[in-house]
């Protein structure tokens, strides 16, 4: 029975260091009856299964995409309506983009990164007071959203309550698994939600600043980049959450 959950970012989390994916992916294979694995990615489905297919990812039982905009489980089923119906009240994707259309620096991501629950720009190197005005833009605008950015170039603005983090909790609840139970692992500001909820943290080395600086009870810092670092943290928390989950059962 899979009482655990692993929700890991990909890029730059788990890709990014190949020697070190395959290490991680043999110990998830040595637990997988009681691990389930979630990707949670800025990315769209076809591109996140694309990369499954390509990069040496180990096949998911769920994916989250469009940065906690939309919950598949399992990864080709239907999305999760439920999900869908709780984060898209007083929001509208055509709204935003016209409170913030011709605002200085901010240039639209491609087709194919937009969706009617994630509206993504490039702005480079924005400071917070810069992020923070066109927060106030789209809340005076009524629209009831959030504004995530990642990498010092990624800015996507989403319903309010819809991210990675909310995005995990939804799937977890949807699986009975207790957030103590719920590893989740990152690099960049998309992240940063998932560390929000109490769930047992991993920042990998290579981390972006606005990561990086997270501290709290349950975030570990992992010493190595990448999938080295996603494997430290799992042997980190796992021998706790096994214990909590098994009292009477193996310790692997
Ligand atoms: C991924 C998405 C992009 C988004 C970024 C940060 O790169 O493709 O649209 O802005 O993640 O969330
Ligand atoms: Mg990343």
């Amino acid at each position: 029975m899979k009482t655990a959950l692993l929700v890991s970012d990909i890029d730059g989390t788990l890709l990014g260091d190949a020697a070190a994916l395959r290490r991680c992916n043999a110990w998830l294979e040595a637990r997988r009856d009681r691990i389930a694995i979630a990707y949670a990615s800025g990315r769209t489905r076809p591109s996140i299964l694309q990369s499954v297919a390509a990069d040496g990812l180990l096949e998911p039982d769920a994916v989250i995409c469009n940065v906690g905009t939309e919950i598949y489980a399992p990864p080709e089923g239907d999305a999760l309506h439920g999900w869908r119906d709780s984060i898209s009240r007083a929001w509208s994707a055509q709204e935003v983009r016209k409170a913030l259309a011709n605002y200085p620096g901010l240039e639209a991501q491609p087709d194919d990164a937009q969706s009617d629950l994630k509206v993504s720009y490039f702005l480079h190197d924005a400071a917070p007071e810069q992020i923070e005005d066109i927060r106030s833009r789209v809340v005076d605008a009524g629209i009831h959203g959030q504004i995530v950015y990642s990498s010092g170039r990624d800015l996507d603005v989403l319903p309010a309550g819809a991210d990675k983090g909310a995005a995990a909790g939804y799937l977890a609840l949807h699986w009975n698994i207790p957030f103590a139970h719920v590893i989740v692992a990152g690099d960049s500001g998309n992240d940063l939600a998932l560390f929000g909820e109490g769930f047992c943290g991993i920042i990998v080395a290579n981390a972006q600043p606005e990561l990086k600086s997270h501290q709290g009870a349950t975030v570990f810092h992992a010493s190595a980049e990448c999938a080295g670092g996603v494997l430290e943290g799992l042997e980190h928390w796992w021998s706790t959450i096994e214990r909590a989950a098994a009292p009477a059962g193996r310790s692997n």
